[in-house]
């Protein structure tokens, strides 16, 4: 890699040289010009934090993942579809949206608490599901449900989890969610959501953007670098794979082929909500017509969200698709938005356009997979001193003072 750019400009000298290519020479200023304004402090892969403490932001721990995880986790964490298109736009769409500070406010007391379903959190920062935390430390769920716990933020957990609901619930102290996988058998999803019930989850979160097989590139080329053998672990059928997720424990996954579900349909949502009572909310929603369709079909919440750009290439971010469904919902049920969340001010952006809360998901996984449960404390605390920072500099001096008028879609 080094060697590239010296070639690289071997090579326009030498074209330079020619009479015939002027152009070039303009060309060879542009490539020795500084970066206006230059970048004096960049990261630097070869200093790597050797503690959470050390971090000055969460992609501080995303490199130190690298180095700690075998390649084909980190693949499964870092993956978007295809030509991760959509996952690009779930950045870039931040820089579409600029804040609107406002001044001669008090903000010398902050109240960042938010409020779900009758219950308060000090935070609206919500971890977000994520399946095989084990795949990333050994403490897994464990660690991200206590460090959930340490900060009280809510939490959901994945169907897909390497910890039990009853344990992630054990662990948390409070009642966390749980993320359901329709499955391709209703049975299956019937027993799930009864177990989850049962366990006490706050709330039954149905991800329903899994349809096709996800063509994982960024995975499958790093899994090539893996040299381990992943046998032992990762057999390819859907029982085997199932049989390492203790929330199936004691379900009949008899026929089970998929988790993912293509007939789902309205229907779906109409036969859980007569068999379960808790609040149900529906993941993976990005147009004003599915959430006016939420609302109707008598569920709770959204989360709008395109699986950190991990299911389709659509190119659209989410914060590019809340207003029209803030703007549709009217009010008739909360909004939680995720994918691309990195930054105090994106959380802001997402909350004065009206969402309740914001979930992070990998930020979370970095800081796992980096230094166990004090790196998912670290990544949560530097998020929520971020927003606080935010905060204070919008003249917001709590979660209602961020209203739409702080923000303004660039032109
Ligand atoms: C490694 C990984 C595993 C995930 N597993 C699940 C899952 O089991 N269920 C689910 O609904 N979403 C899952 N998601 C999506 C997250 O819930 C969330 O939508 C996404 O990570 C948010 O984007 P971000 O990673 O950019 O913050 C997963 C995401 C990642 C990165």
């Amino acid at each position: 890699m080094t060697g590239q750019p010296t070639a690289r400009r071997r090579f326009l000298k030498f074209l330079a040289a020619s009479p015939l290519l002027g152009g070039i020479n303009e060309a060879l200023a542009q490539e020795q010009r500084l970066p206006d304004p230059s970048v004096w402090g960049p990261r630097a892969l070869d200093k790597l934090i050797a503690s959470p403490r050390e971090a000055l932001d969460v992609f501080d721990f995303e490199p130190v993942m690298r180095e700690k995880v075998p390649p084909a986790h980190f693949g499964y964490m870092a993956t978007g579809i295809d030509d991760e298109v959509t996952l690009r736009a779930n950045r870039e769409g931040f820089q579409k949206f600029q804040l609107r500070p406002r001044r001669m406010i008090d903000v010398s007391t902050l109240d960042l608490g938010m409020e779900l379903f009758g219950q308060r959190y000090p935070s609206p920062i919500v971890i977000a599901p994520t399946g095989s935390n084990s795949a990333f430390h050994s403490d897994g769920e464990l660690a991200v449900s206590r460090a959930a716990r340490n900060g009280n933020h809510l939490s959901m957990l994945s169907t897909v989890a390497t910890l039990s609901i009853e344990d992630a619930i054990a662990a948390r102290g409070r009642p966390v969610w749980f993320q359901l996988y329709p499955t391709d058998r209703w049975e299956v999803a019937e027993a799930l959501a009864r177990r989850a019930e049962k366990a006490g989850a706050g709330a039954i979160v149905i991800t329903v953007d899994v349809l096709a097989r996800q063509n994982w590139e960024t995975l499958y080329r790093l899994m090539r670098d893996d040299t381990r053998d992943c046998s032992a672990c990762h057999q390819r059928t859907m029982k085997a794979f199932v049989q390492r997720k203790p929330n199936f424990d004691g379900i009949d996954i008899g026929g089970l082929s998929s988790t993912g579900h293509t007939t789902l349909t309205w229907d779906f949502v109409k036969r859980l909500r007569n068999t379960v009572k808790t609040r149900l909310l529906i993941k993976g929603l990005m147009t004003a017509e599915d959430a006016v369709l939420a609302a109707d079909n008598g569920l709770d919440g959204i989360v709008v969200s395109n699986h950190g750009g991990r299911v389709d290439d659509s190119g659209r971010s989410t914060i590019d698709a809340l207003p029209e469904i803030i703007k549709a919902v009217r009010g008739r049920l909360p909004v939680i938005v995720d994918s691309g969340f990195r930054r105090g001010t994106d959380i802001v952006k997402a909350l004065a356009m009206g969402a309740r809360a914001v979930a992070i998901g990998r930020p979370y996984l970095w800081g796992l997979a980096a230094f166990g449960q004090p790196g998912v404390e670290r990544v949560l605390g530097l998020l929520q001193t971020e927003l606080r920072a935010v905060m204070m500099q919008m003249g917001a001096p709590s979660l209602k003072d961020l209203t739409p008028a702080l923000v303004h879609r660039a032109d």
